[in-house]
């Protein structure tokens, strides 16, 4: 792609992408306010998700916290306060690195456990196969962006995503795109920017809504307590009355 295009191509998809966002949340709120959920599968397995979903959850947390430090604080900022580039550039890639991980291994297992335990695998839709697909592509290639900038090429000054990256995603909040800053930048950040565009865009049509409707107090809240109805379980429920046959 020739430059002017590049230009182009960042200046419009962004919008096109957190366009569909807010049209598919506002479609989906007030269509499927019902199913605005997180079309919970706990029920059918808790063991592997007890481990497996703070680990994602807690992860990305961070992973956020580190992409809004990273994006929205100019490199002038943290330069003033006595964070030189070098420093700035080695913490962000130790932590975002470790928190990454923990993230893709975090996803790995919930996608295993989708993928392996018969109910939760039924019970997952078209859409919510192809947001993971987008998820784990947007993880791998972030990590992908760490690793490289830990290698000689990932350090060269034009590699420095705070001159590039940062400055554009910046530039889109303010309505004047600046295109010609993220076509700058090397192809990791492209390709890493382009799939979150794509998972942006395919969020409100899948069970990832939660995210804008999880309380905060969801993170220390203790998990929902399913009780057996078997005998054995039944049993040993204090001060439960003899229940009625089933259907
Ligand atoms: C427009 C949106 C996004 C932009 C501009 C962006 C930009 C970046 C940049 C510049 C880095 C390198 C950080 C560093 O090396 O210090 C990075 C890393 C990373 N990104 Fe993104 N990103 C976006 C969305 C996402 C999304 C949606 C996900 C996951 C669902 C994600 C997951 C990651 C991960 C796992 C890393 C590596 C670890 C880390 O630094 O935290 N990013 N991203």
């Amino acid at each position: 792609m020739s430059v002017f295009k590049q230009e182009i191509f960042w200046d419009v998809v962004p919008y096109v992408s957190l366009a569909i966002l807010i049209v598919g949340l506002t479609w989906r709120y007030r269509y499927d306010k019902f199913g605005w959920t997180t079309r919970s599968s706990e029920l059918y397995e808790s063991k592997l998700l007890s481990v497996a979903s703070p680990m994602f959850h807690y992860g990305i947390l961070v992973v956020i916290v580190g992409h809004v430090i990273g994006l929205v604080i100019p490199q002038s900022w943290t330069a003033a306060i006595g964070i030189d580039e070098h420093l700035y550039h080695w913490s962000a890639l130790i932590l975002g690195g470790i928190a990454g991980l923990a993230t893709l291994v975090g996803i790995g297992l919930l996608i295993y456990r989708r993928r392996t335990i018969g109910p939760v695998f039924i019970a997952t839709t078209k859409n919510d196969k192809l947001m993971y697909v987008a998820l784990l592509a947007a993880i791998i290639a972030g990590l992908a962006t760490t690793v490289i900038g830990m290698t000689p090429a990932g350090q060269a000054p034009e590699a420095n995503y705070r001159d590039t990256v940062a400055p554009w995603f910046r530039s889109i909040w303010i309505l004047q795109p600046d295109g010609v800053a993220m076509a700058a930048a090397p192809l990791q950040f492209h390709i890493h920017v382009i799939i979150a565009l794509v998972l942006f865009a395919l969020l409100p049509f899948t069970r990832l809504v939660h995210m804008f409707s999880a309380p905060i107090g969801y993170l220390f809240r203790p998990y929902v307590v399913y009780r057996s109805r078997s005998e054995a379980g039944r049993d040993q429920l204090l001060g439960s009355s003899p229940s009625r046959r089933g259907w």
